[in-house]
């Protein structure tokens, strides 16, 4: 046997240098593990939807502190108010002059499209052009031209805001004229027994009557102040329909009476 086997410094020194070999790789060990750690390599994989969320609340909070810096919660309620109130009350309004159509836009394709209306069925001389007017046709026309009057006077003379309808070529002339003028309202400058007018304000369209009324006042003003021609009927104001919506019609687009 080795006698320097039996050697206790030799032992010694062999279970320490175990010892430091062991330390060595625990060491080793430790600083992979570190290493690892500070990767990440352990964390448990989080849901990505509470990162995602986490997120989320972050840059909600910061757009409040933000928002609450600029208007108070009051301000913001009290602009949510008024909007709703003026969106309620606004209504739809109709176009009165051609430039106040949006460029391809429903109603400008519709109007661009549409075939030029023929009217000269209702413009053609009645087969009885001196049958009576029925009365109950001017009653009705007479409660409707209390609208009128307002521009027009009274008695069709005319002021300072519309041009007269007694003795007006316009009234007593082709009825789809007239019955265009009440669906889509008037844009002058207009010559009406050889004045030339242009008032500031357009009339506006009169569409809201209904067939009756639209040929009981048309009727009256061609037969009152003067003016004698024959009846407007509701069926040639039904057949003109169409043209509500329309820009208000000008002197160009009115048949020469
Ligand atoms: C708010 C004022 C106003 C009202 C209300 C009004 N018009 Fe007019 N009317 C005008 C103006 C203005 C013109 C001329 C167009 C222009 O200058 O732009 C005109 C033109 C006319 C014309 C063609 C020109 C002429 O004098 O012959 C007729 C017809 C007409 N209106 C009929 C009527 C009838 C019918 C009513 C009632 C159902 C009526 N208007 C209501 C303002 C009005």
């Amino acid at each position: 046997m080795d006698p320097t086997r039996d050697n206790p410094l030799i032992r010694i020194k062999a279970f320490f240098d175990g010892l430091g070999i062991l330390t060595f790789f625990g060491v080793l060990l430790l600083l992979v593990l570190g290493i690892a750690a500070a990767f990440g390599l352990f964390r448990k994989g989080e849901d990505p939807e509470d990162v995602a969320g986490k997120i989320r609340y972050e840059t909600k909070s910061e757009i409040d502190e933000a928002q609450a810096a600029v208007l108070t919660p009051e301000q913001i309620s009290s602009a949510i108010e008024e909007t709703g109130k003026t969106l309620a009350a606004s209504k739809p309004v109709a176009i009165e002059k051609p430039e106040q159509l949006v460029p391809g836009s429903v109603t400008a394709i519709k109007i661009a499209n549409a075939p030029a209306d023929d009217y000269s069925a209702i413009d053609a001389a009645p087969a009885d052009p001196a049958a009576p007017i029925d009365p109950a046709q001017m009653e009705i026309g007479k409660v409707q031209f209390l609208v009128c009057s307002a521009c027009h006077g009274q008695n069709g003379e005319g002021g300072s805001i519309a041009p007269p309808l007694a003795g007006s070529e316009w009234v007593t002339g082709p009825i789809s004229n007239l019955i265009k003028i009440q669906l889509r309202g008037l844009l002058g400058p207009i010559t009406v027994a050889g004045v030339d007018y242009n008032f500031p304000a357009p009339m506006a369209a009169m569409a809201y009557q209904t067939d009756e009324q639209i040929a009981g006042v048309l009727t009256y003003i061609r037969n009152s102040f003067g003016n004698n021609a024959h009846a407007v009927k509701p069926e040639h104001v039904a057949a003109m329909r169409g043209e509500v919506g329309k820009p208000a019609a000008t002197v160009e687009e009115l048949t020469k009476p």
